[in-house]
């Protein structure tokens, strides 16, 4: 199977496929999403607001999420954690005064961080590319202090047939296109298409979560149902 069809979830290729775009990855983002990404991670930011103690950016990338969190509460300590160097290297340069309280190189299934020592964990566009999804919630489940909240934006298939067939096309054609163009590199983005498929409706994350240990799981669409926030506390 070729990378063009092939959604990548070995930890070591998805690094590699990210410090790939990682140069153009901001600009991709904005131009794919037409503007409106910033204001879904937004929504992401307001769903941690509440709670209290040191906040973990898992799949933080170039670290838009990072940063909003520490922008909304500059008392606050936030640590952005990637696989992808690239990614975070492409991303430091937007915290010149150097807020956070580290960019950490980490798999998402083994974090460098003491059981029960994160307030929350956010997780944007990254969920998706993790192969072990299930090891991913025991480890958060671990890693969050009782009544902590992990609070996860993805990009996810429509309900309705009809715009899904549409979303499909934009994501095969219109995305890697784009990609080419713009990202510089085509076959990186038709894996977003592969990924989107593989991992289905918010419900099928929501039932994984509920089933690790998470209680209060919900979920909120945007976007037509291609955007979520799904998000789930730690008894
Ligand atoms: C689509 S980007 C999202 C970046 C950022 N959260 C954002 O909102 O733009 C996905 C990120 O997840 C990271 N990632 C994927 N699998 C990972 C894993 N197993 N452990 C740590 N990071 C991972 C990639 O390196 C990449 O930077």
């Amino acid at each position: 199977m070729s990378l063009d069809e092939q959604h990548v979830t070995d930890p070591a290729e998805v690094s590699r496929l990210f410090n790939r775009i990682a140069s153009r990855y901001d600009l991709m983002n904005r131009m794919m999403s037409l503007g409106q990404d910033m204001a879904w991670r937004a929504s992401l930011v307001r769903a941690v607001a509440d709670r209290p103690g040191p906040l973990l950016d898992l799949c933080t990338g170039t670290g838009d999420v990072a940063l909003e969190l520490k922008r909304a509460d500059r008392s606050r300590v936030v640590i952005g954690a990637d696989a992808s160097l690239g990614m975070m290297r492409a991303g430091r340069h937007k915290d010149p005064r150097r807020t956070l309280g580290g960019w950490v190189q980490a798999d998402a299934v083994a974090l460098p961080v003491r059981a029960g020592s994160l307030g929350a964990v956010t997780v944007a566009f990254g969920v998706r590319n993790v192969a072990r999804l299930d090891d991913l919630l025991a480890e958060l489940l671990r890693a969050l202090r009782p009544g902590g909240r992990l609070a996860v934006l993805e990009i996810f298939s429509p309900r309705s047939d009809l715009l899904g067939a549409g979303y499909d096309l934009y994501l095969r054609r219109v995305i890697p296109a784009m990609g080419t163009l713009v990202g510089g590199d085509g076959p990186a983005y038709r894996h977003l298409a592969a990924s989107v498929k593989a991992f289905g409706r918010p419900e099928a994350l929501e039932g994984r979560m509920a089933r690790a240990g998470f209680t209060r799981v919900r979920s909120r669409s945007m976007n037509l149902g291609t955007i979520g926030l799904v998000q789930g506390d730690r008894p």
